[in-house]
């Protein structure tokens, strides 16, 4: 599901303040390599000029039942895409978007945040628009995102939180080799009843065994 920050808090607000490092400019990013390219399937920055694109599938009740946000609204996505460009790679507390460019427009995305940097851990989170699930994009996307997390910001494990009623987020997760790693009850309230939730993990060495062929796509 993703790094959850304060109601009300915008990302580039929380990374500022727990960095101390102020804002960043996107130009800053350059010692990252993205987009990662995939064929057919791109994994970049967000834009504003993507709000359209993210508004079809984040503004979608039935992707946000997977997540403990409501349907995001025009603004909503205006201000996230602003923030966006604030955030630099490796930023502490803050999820970095990647949209996943398939056929000339964003049809999901990918959140990657730097959980612990202490400890070298990450949580990643998405979201597909519903025509273009199905076809294996999400699986091919979250591939090279673990990748981009372990390579190019040198984390040693990533994790990721779902419900346990979304089976086709689960199935993705275990897809790509993460493991299931717990089950927590009543792990949050949410649209009016307590929800479980599955924990996944996945290390470095295990992302290496088995996805070594995307090195080249991942790496800096
Ligand atoms: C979670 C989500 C991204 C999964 O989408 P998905 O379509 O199941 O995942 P993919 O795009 O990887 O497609 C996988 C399907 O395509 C098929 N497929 C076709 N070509 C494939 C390929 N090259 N590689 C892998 N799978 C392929 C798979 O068999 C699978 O089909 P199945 O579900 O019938 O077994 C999507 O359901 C979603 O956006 N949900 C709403 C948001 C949400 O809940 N987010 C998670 C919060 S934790």
């Amino acid at each position: 599901m993703g790094f959850v920050p304060p109601a009300g808090v915008s990302w580039s607000r929380v990374g500022a303040e727990t960095s101390g490092e102020g804002r960043w400019a996107v130009a800053e990013e350059r010692r990252y390599r993205l987009p990662l390219v995939l064929g057919d399937l791109s994994l970049r920055r967000l834009r504003p000029g993507d709000a359209a694109d993210v508004l079809a599938y984040r503004g979608d009740p039935a992707v946000a039942r997977g997540q403990y946000w409501e349907p995001y609204t025009a603004e909503g996505v205006r201000v996230l895409l602003i923030d966006q460009g604030h955030v630099r790679p490796g930023m502490y507390g803050v999820p970095l978007i990647l949209g996943a460019e398939y056929e000339g427009r964003v049809v999901g995305d990918f959140d990657l945040t730097v959980s612990s940097p202490e400890h070298a851990q990450g949580e990643v989170g998405f979201n597909f628009n519903r025509g273009y699930t199905g076809r294996g994009l999400a699986t091919r996307g979250l591939a090279a995102v673990l990748g981009f997390g372990f390579v190019q910001l040198g984390l040693h494990r990533i994790t990721a939180a779902t419900f346990t009623d979304n089976e086709r987020s689960w199935r993705l997760l275990e897809r790509v080799g993460m493991r299931r790693e717990g089950h927590f009850v009543h792990d949050g309230f949410v649209r009016g009843r307590w929800v479980d939730v599955f924990g996944y993990g996945m290390l470095a060495d295990e992302w290496s065994s088995r996805h070594g062929g995307l090195a080249a796509a991942v790496r800096s």
